[in-house]
């Protein structure tokens, strides 16, 4: 009776082992036949209604069949996980021959480069820099500047007035005055900055760029100083000859005043778009600073004299990189931005 039990379970078991996909469906099978209520155990209790002479042997038998089923389901179990392993293996392996993922670097904008680029010429030329105030009064701006109270850059439509005396500063010469009046020549600064225009946005105009204003004031300081350290300049920043030109132009806090060119950076000269076929290009406004701008910030001008100049920094990063509209620079867009 117990014998045939025996065989019997030792086929269905075999069987049941042969559907079985996988570790989980393993130890399930290992439970319900060796589990204190599976069929070993059921025949284990079907003993004690045997005699006891029969007893050792079906008891062997069971247990045998016990050590077999328990081996079987190991080795089951083995091979599972050694699948199991494989397939994870297979799908978790690494191709290293794919191309790798670029991260985006965020970098300075071309304007704060080029401003960089500028400071550090000035710089090896033995200026230091200083830094004015965006907001500022009008004094500073325009009226210690010799600026007439009717010059027509004071109107509404070019400066930003915040009250009737302060103002965004329109350029950045308002930091001249401030300079003369906190120390005494020899002064040779730059001043860096953003100034503000109330002006329409167009691809040559915006409410805001940036500028470098510079000023050297010393005993004796004289034109052909200006014109020397203009032309060393623009040869330091391209690094290469270039041609200078100074045109009489009016700023009323020099005397003479001058506009700066240099020679086509992309024509060498010739005529082209960029230059509108002048030849030239305008990079600068300069001239010997006024004796009244002087007197105003507490130096005389019957000792010393000094030269100024104001550059604008969008304007050299358009020649630079051949960009044609000045918006590109506020917009914050990286497609235009990631290029520099
Ligand atoms: N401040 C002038 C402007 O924004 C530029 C300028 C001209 C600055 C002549 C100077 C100068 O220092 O001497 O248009």
């Amino acid at each position: 009776m117990i014998e045939e039990k025996v065989t019997l379970l030792r086929k269905q078991f075999q069987q049941d082992l042969q559907s079985v996909r996988d570790t989980q469906g393993v130890e399930q099978l290992k439970v319900r036949y060796l589990g204190k209520k599976g069929p070993v155990a059921d025949l284990m209790n079907a003993l004690r209604e045997c005699s006891h002479e029969e007893r050792p042997h079906f008891g062997k038998q069971i247990n045998d069949l016990k050590v077999e089923f328990s081996a079987l389901c190991d080795g089951a179990l083995e091979a599972f996980r050694k699948a199991e392993v494989a397939v994870q293996l297979a799908h978790e392996k690494l191709d290293t021959t794919l191309p790798g993922r670029k991260k985006f670097h965020g970098r300075k904008h071309p304007i704060g480069q080029m401003m960089d680029d500028v400071i550090a010429v000035f710089a090896s030329m033995g200026f230091s820099v200083q830094y004015g105030p965006d907001i500022d009064s009008d004094y500073y701006n325009y009226e210690a500047l010799n600026f007439p109270p009717d010059h027509p850059a004071r109107e509404m439509q070019d400066t930003f007035y915040l009250s009737t005396d302060m103002l965004l500063r329109s350029h950045t010469s308002n930091t001249q005055m401030r300079v003369m009046e906190k120390n005494t020549p020899p002064i040779r600064i730059i001043a860096p900055g953003t100034v503000y225009r109330n002006e329409e946005i167009t691809a040559r105009s915006h409410v805001f760029f940036h500028q470098v204003e510079g000023v050297y004031i010393d005993r004796g300081v004289t034109f052909s100083d200006l014109i020397v350290t203009m032309e060393e300049f623009w040869k330091k920043l391209f690094r290469k000859e270039i041609e200078t030109r100074f045109r009489p132009s009016y700023f009323p806090f020099v005397e003479p005043g001058m506009e700066v060119d240099i020679r086509c950076t992309a024509c060498q000269g010739s005529g082209c778009r960029l230059c509108k076929q002048t030849g030239w290009l305008e990079v600068a406004g300069s001239g010997l600073i006024h004796p009244e701008v002087l007197k105003n910030g507490g130096i005389d001008p019957e000792v010393y004299s000094g030269y100024a100049w104001g550059l604008g920094i969008e304007r050299l990063a358009m020649l630079r990189y051949g960009i044609h509209d000045i918006r590109l620079f506020a917009e914050n867009d990286l497609r235009f931005l990631s290029q520099f």
